[in-house]
């Protein structure tokens, strides 16, 4: 059979226009597509599934996201409509492999410009402590893209922390990524004091955590890469208002050095990120 050109090729005959126009955006996850469906469109839902593995020849799985990210461990409800009955893949990002399980991980193909960023700028021999590792996508990024001497890689998700150890191995950079299991606000205890640089990927936990990451950095300060959610019309006011106030009580003084939205999620929401450089006032 010929392959369809696109999606709207693909489901001809099975969908209105109307339908095909409110199928959103889906993510490609190494050989796994995951899509989200109006309500209207759920008994579509598997001919929608066969269709995108008509397109896309190296998918094998196609999952329906049947509830938003959320909980401590930032994952979401996944449902097979497609494919293999699976929701473990291996997906390849700048040169680094990471093997995830989307229904007990959080991950997401649209942060890898982010981490790339966030790698481009650590400099030789930096200490960089990630409080929000997940699988290790920053982490590993961070080693494979940069000369930093060790990246402190913690996160509280067992299942995450598995597949960050794997892909620790798999990508080869065990003697510089340290893999710590349990919560940031505990376990930086053990590591307080020692970074150059702390990164934050956790919007919701941002501003709970930031005396945390003031904690793991070196007594003179360093850099914080502050993630956040902004709305307009100042995205970065609020936030950087808040790092001004919660450094100051701590005796820290914070130097704006960019920032940048990292995507958006509705109109009006954006997941935004400050880098910050913080010094002892
Ligand atoms: C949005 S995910 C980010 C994962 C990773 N940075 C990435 O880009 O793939 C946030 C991660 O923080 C972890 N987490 C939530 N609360 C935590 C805490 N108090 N201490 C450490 N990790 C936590 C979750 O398990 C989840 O893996």
């Amino acid at each position: 059979m010929m392959r369809p050109r696109d999606l709207r090729e693909a489901l001809r005959g099975e969908l209105t226009d109307e339908e095909l126009r409110k199928i959103r955006a889906f993510d490609i996850v190494g050989d796994i597509a995951v899509v989200k469906l109006p309500d209207e469109l759920l008994s579509k839902k598997e001919a929608i599934g066969r269709a995108l593995m008509r397109v896309h020849r190296n998918v094998r799985t196609v999952l329906l996201q049947t509830s938003p990210v959320g909980g401590e461990f930032r994952t979401r409800g996944l449902e097979v409509v497609a494919g293999e009955p699976r929701t473990e893949t291996v997906h390849k990002e700048s040169g680094c492999t990471f093997k995830v399980d989307l229904a007990r991980v959080y991950f997401s193909p649209r942060l890898a410009h982010e981490r790339l960023r966030v790698a481009s700028l650590v400099g030789e021999g930096e200490v960089v402590t990630n409080l929000f590792a997940g699988v290790g996508c920053y982490s590993i990024v961070v080693a494979k893209h940069s000369r930093a001497r060790r990246v402190y890689s913690i996160d509280k998700n067992p299942v995450a922390f598995r597949y960050m150890c794997e892909n620790i191995r798999v990508n080869k950079v065990g003697d510089r990524v340290v893999p710590l299991l349990g919560d940031a606000s505990e376990v930086v205890e053990s590591i307080a004091g020692e970074a150059d640089r702390v990164l934050m990927p956790l919007p919701e936990l941002a501003r709970d955590f930031f005396g945390i990451a003031l904690r793991a950095l070196k007594r003179g300060g360093g850099v914080v890469h502050f993630y956040d959610y902004g709305a307009k019309p100042d995205p970065f006011g609020p936030s950087f208002e808040f790092v001004r106030r919660a450094a100051g009580e701590r005796g820290y003084d914070v130097e704006l050095l960019n920032k940048r939205v990292v995507r958006s999620y509705a109109p009006n929401c954006y997941h935004i990120v400050l880098d910050l450089s913080v010094t002892a006032a």
